[in-house]
């Protein structure tokens, strides 16, 4: 079975995750707009990498305008996405609906990436100085974990980029023939 590691990253974590799991299948790995449909369609295991931004897994498009393809040629297509929340069910379901809804069967996993505000560019530092309002609406005593670490990740940052979180994704790929 062939296998491609493929992403989309602007700060760094979704690649480190991809060379890891491209390291531990020996294969291709690159950049999801580095390579054209076709190619992409003759690997046996394709897995993609993306983040999520505002809830919207980058890069994830690219996969799911095509999902009839990759259905109808039986790829083990295999989506890993890099964020900076605790996701519990709710999240989940919300980041499936936005993400997921027309490509059920493939398999997904949620690994947590990093944060360093001063690096952010300029786009994105507009984005999250909107979001910390928000977040800063709550009263303190009725912030959960997930906001609280959020808060704290503008002055100090963060990351929970782990090697080991790659291990289910490695072991949802087929190796038969
Ligand atoms: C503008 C912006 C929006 C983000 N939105 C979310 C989000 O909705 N949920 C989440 O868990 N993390 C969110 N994050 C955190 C990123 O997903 C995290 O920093 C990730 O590691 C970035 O991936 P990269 O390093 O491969 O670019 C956001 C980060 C930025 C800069």
């Amino acid at each position: 079975m062939k296998s491609i590691v493929v992403y989309e990253s602007r700060y760094g974590s979704t690649e480190r995750y991809a060379n890891w799991i491209g390291q531990e299948l020996k294969c291709k790995v690159c950049k999801i707009s580095d390579i054209g449909l076709e190619e992409l369609l003759s690997y046996d295991n394709i897995v993609f990498g993306g983040w999520l931004h505002a809830g919207n897994i980058k890069g994830l498009k690219n996969i799911s305008d095509n999902i009839e393809k990759f259905k109808n040629n039986n790829k083990n297509l295999i989506v890993f996405y890099v964020g900076l929340s605790i996701l519990d069910e709710r999240a989940y379901k919300e980041i499936y609906e936005k993400n997921f809804k027309d490509m059920d069967g493939i398999k997904t996993f949620y690994v947590r990436g990093a944060f360093n505000f001063q690096k952010l560019n300029f786009g994105d530092k507009m984005m999250m100085k909107a979001f910390k309002l928000v977040l800063k609406k709550q009263k303190e005593e009725e912030m959960d974990d997930n906001t609280r670490g959020m808060l704290q990740a503008y002055d100090t940052p963060v990351d929970f980029v782990c090697k080991d979180a790659i291990n289910p994704i490695i072991e949802s790929v087929n190796y038969n023939k």
